[in-house]
């Protein structure tokens, strides 16, 4: 049942494929090209033939028409003498007759009609003062007549002159070439029928191919791949599609990573929250404990709002219609940051040292340059080590403008150094939700360096601790004097 219904489908898809309709068309139009040159040699040749055949006809017949206009009268025997003396004019029949069509004269040795009447049209033309031709090609060789009236010299009609020729060599050459021509035009029209049938079935193969991996996209098999050869427009549009199934592919991936990071970020707290609860329901506590374990809740509660606030910031710099450019000035906006962050790094007796050059203009969107110094910021401080130095610099270096936040922290390990800009990535799980950190911040950080055409680099401090550098372009005025 199964190949009774995909059989019927392609062939339906063959019957409407563009494809064929083409070739049927080339094949048609190429007949009728075919039979047109056919008919129209065929025709030109014999008419030439014919024609050249008329000259040398007529002019024989003229030739015994100019010997015999000398005689009064035309007898046997003055015609043969003749006809004996212009010697062989290489015709099949020559007969001449008098004024009423009586043969005086025939070459033709059997069924000789001389002394008999003479019925040929030709002649009964030719005695009313025609010069008649006429020539046919009955398929083996070219037979052709002429007649002519004869006049004495007192211009009286005393007879004609018939002749007949029946060219079997001539007509050879007419049914080669014919033959030629047909079988030239059968060559060629079985090899372009072949040929347009051969390519529109793989052209309608490779389409095929494409419209059912299209189909199995669209039912969710992102690995599937086309496997088409050549460089043409089908074999472009098989790797465009391989290009677009990759990419979908990769999306899907992680999305699916992402959404399964997301639940078991979310999954801690929840348990956490149970758990107390729990211990609160099922033992006997003190006020005092209560209180310690609904606070504990709480913190709980407000990690899950942190988590969410940064999915949702991620969310939105994914799909958010994007905002508006501006050119701004980034120092007094880092700035902002650091002084708000400023009593958490007191509180830990961390030395600030900030150097924010003016003059270093960039372009960004909304308030981005704030976040990504807020969150450098902060996991400066929070990562640091009690008295430790924290550094924010903005600086220009050429065409650059660079941000770098360093810190004399505990570090980041060489072989996570790759893996800190990926989502709920953190290097010390526990220190970091200790932190109250999601693990969120630094993809935040790289995902708004991308949209705003920067880059963001980490390495390890030679003092110790942690430097990020972010580099983004200098947006300069032309200078008017
Ligand atoms: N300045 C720093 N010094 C040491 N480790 C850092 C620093 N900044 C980030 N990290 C590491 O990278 C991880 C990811 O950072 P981040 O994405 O901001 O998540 P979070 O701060 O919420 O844990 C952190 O958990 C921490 O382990
Ligand atoms: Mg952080």
């Amino acid at each position: 049942m199964a190949t009774i219904s995909k059989l019927k489908r392609r062939l339906l898809l063959l019957r409407s494929s563009s494809q064929i309709r083409y070739a049927l068309t080339y094949v048609l139009i190429t007949a009728v090209v075919l039979v047109f040159l056919n008919v129209y040699t065929a025709s030109t040749t014999r008419d030439m033939m014919f024609r050249s055949k008329e000259v040398s006809l007529q002019g024989k017949v003229q030739l015994v028409v100019s010997s015999l206009a000398g005689l009064e009268r035309l007898s046997g025997d003055n015609v043969a003498q003749v006809i004996a003396l212009l010697g062989d004019l290489d015709a099949n029949r020559v007969t001449v007759t008098d004024a009423t069509g009586k043969a005086v004269y025939d070459s033709l040795t059997k069924d000789n009609a001389t002394g008999r009447m003479i019925l040929f049209s030709e002649v009964v033309t030719a005695l009313q003062g025609n010069v008649v031709f006429y020539c046919v090609y009955d398929g083996a060789a070219l037979e052709s007549r002429a007649c002519m009236p004869i006049y004495n010299g007192s211009d009286q009609l005393i007879g004609s002159v018939y002749l007949m020729e029946y060219d079997t060599d001539l007509g050879a050459v007419i049914a080669a070439l014919e033959m030629n021509l047909v079988r030239i035009s059968l060559v060629l029209g079985t090899a372009i029928v072949l040929f347009s049938i051969l390519f529109a079935l793989i052209f309608s193969r490779r389409m095929r191919l494409i419209l059912d991996s299209i189909q199995l996209l669209r039912e969710g098999e992102y690995t599937h791949r086309i496997a088409l050869w050549g460089h043409d427009e089908v074999g472009v549009l098989a790797e465009e599609f391989n290009k677009l199934t990759e990419r979908l592919r990769t999306s899907e991936a992680t999305r699916q990573q992402f959404v399964s990071d997301a639940s078991h970020e979310l999954k801690t707290p929840l348990a956490s929250i149970k758990l107390l609860s729990d211990s609160i329901l099922q033992n006997e506590m003190d006020m005092d404990t209560v209180r310690e374990f609904v606070g504990d809740i709480g913190n709980e509660a407000d990690r899950l709002t942190r988590i969410a606030q940064k999915l949702l910031e991620l969310n939105r710099l994914e799909d958010a219609p994007k905002e508006d450019f501006v050119v701004m000035e980034p120092g007094p906006v880092v700035e902002k940051a650091v002084r708000l962050l400023t009593p958490l790094a007191q509180l830990r007796q961390i030395r600030l040292e900030t150097k924010l050059d003016p003059d270093c203009t960039v372009v960004t969107r909304g308030d981005d340059i704030y976040q990504m110094a807020f969150n450098l910021v902060e996991n400066a401080i929070k990562y640091n080590v009690d008295g430790g130095y924290l550094g924010v610099f903005l600086q220009r270096k050429g065409e650059d403008v660079v941000l770098i936040v360093e810190d004399s922290g505990i570090g980041i390990p060489e072989e996570s150094l790759p893996y800190v800009f990926d989502r709920f990535y953190r290097v010390d799980k526990a220190r970091s939700r200790q932190a109250g950190g999601s693990g969120l911040g630094l993809s935040i950080v790289h995902d708004l360096v991308e949209r705003n055409y920067g880059t963001v680099t980490v390495e390890q401090r030679e003092e110790g601790g942690t430097r990020f550098t972010l580099t983004f372009p200098f947006f300069g005025m032309e200078e008017e004097t």
